[in-house]
């Protein structure tokens, strides 16, 4: 009997270190960058079989730096995958009526198959007019509540979640985030999580949740002690600290979290691929 109780003692000691090493491994990363290119392959496949290749138009108004940055990536991504695109600049002088007409103009065009406005819009524009003057089929970016189409950065996290290969049936996830619009489409694609948006405004309360997704712009704003032991992170923050690309994630998460999507290299390369697939999608 002694000699059996001491071996099990020796076991349960071993475990336990053994529970203590898996605990901190530090995070896997989920390059967001290598799932995008394989989906931008997929897309350019399709295009290479269709007669026309598909039309992307896309509305930027005055100068924000980030802003041409996306447009930019866009494009690239757009070059890649056999997509035409064009885009319409206008400066910041412009009025509501002027990106109305050329959203009309584009909406009449056959030959393209989805317009984006690159937001945010300067201040004095009203952005919800002006989005809502696209075509429901041509807004690829789902901003419409009428429109077919999902947010592309909600199929792109989708995408993220689905890589870790984690069953999310009853899991808790929590989205912080400016606004609810953006949880919206989330809450839709995770039907078997119990899913809470948190605005950032509310007194914070506990994030502690197996999977949490933060959207505030406020660079690595959650720290290690913000989060649960082996949760996935979704990082959707982008900003710029002394000329360098942050999340809203401390990268030192790693040491308490399962799963990270990294900024950059994220959520950010994943939007741009789920918007083009999302222009190739039957609704054209
Ligand atoms: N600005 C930041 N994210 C987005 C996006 O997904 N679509 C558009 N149009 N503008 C953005």
């Amino acid at each position: 009997m002694l000699s059996l109780s001491k071996h099990r003692q020796k076991t349960l000691s071993h475990f336990d270190r053994l529970s203590v090493t898996i605990n901190h491994m530090p995070a896997q990363l989920l390059n967001g960058k290598v799932f995008a290119e394989k989906i931008l392959l997929q897309v350019k496949a399709k295009t290479a079989t269709m007669e026309n290749n598909p039309g992307l138009a896309a509305i930027l108004v005055g100068d924000n730096e980030a802003s041409k940055l996306y447009l930019k990536l866009k494009e690239m991504a757009c070059l890649e995958a056999g997509i035409n695109f064009n885009s319409y600049l206008l400066d910041s002088s412009s009025s509501d009526d002027k990106i109305i007409e050329v959203i009309n103009f584009l909406n009449d065009d056959p030959e393209t198959n989805g317009i984006i406005v690159q937001l945010p819009l300067p201040e004095k524009f009203n952005t919800d007019k002006i989005i809502s003057v696209i075509k429901p089929e041509k807004d690829i970016d789902g901003f419409q509540p009428n429109s077919p189409y999902t947010a592309p950065t909600a199929l792109g996290i989708i995408e993220l979640l689905k890589e870790t290969k984690v069953n999310l049936k009853d899991k808790n996830v929590i989205i912080l985030s400016n606004s609810e619009e953006f949880a919206l489409p989330l809450k839709k694609l995770l039907p078997d999580c119990k899913v809470q948006y948190i605005n950032p405004k509310s007194k914070i309360q506990d994030l502690k949740s197996d999977i949490l997704i933060v959207a505030i712009g406020n660079p690595h704003f959650i720290k290690p002690d913000m989060i649960k032991n082996g949760s996935i992170l979704i990082d959707v923050g982008i900003s710029k600290v002394n000329g360098k690309t942050v999340g809203d994630i401390d990268p030192s998460c790693d040491q308490v979290a399962s799963w990270r999507s990294p900024v950059p290299s994220g959520v950010g390369p994943m939007t741009v691929a789920m918007l083009l697939n999302n222009l190739l999608s039957s609704k054209i």
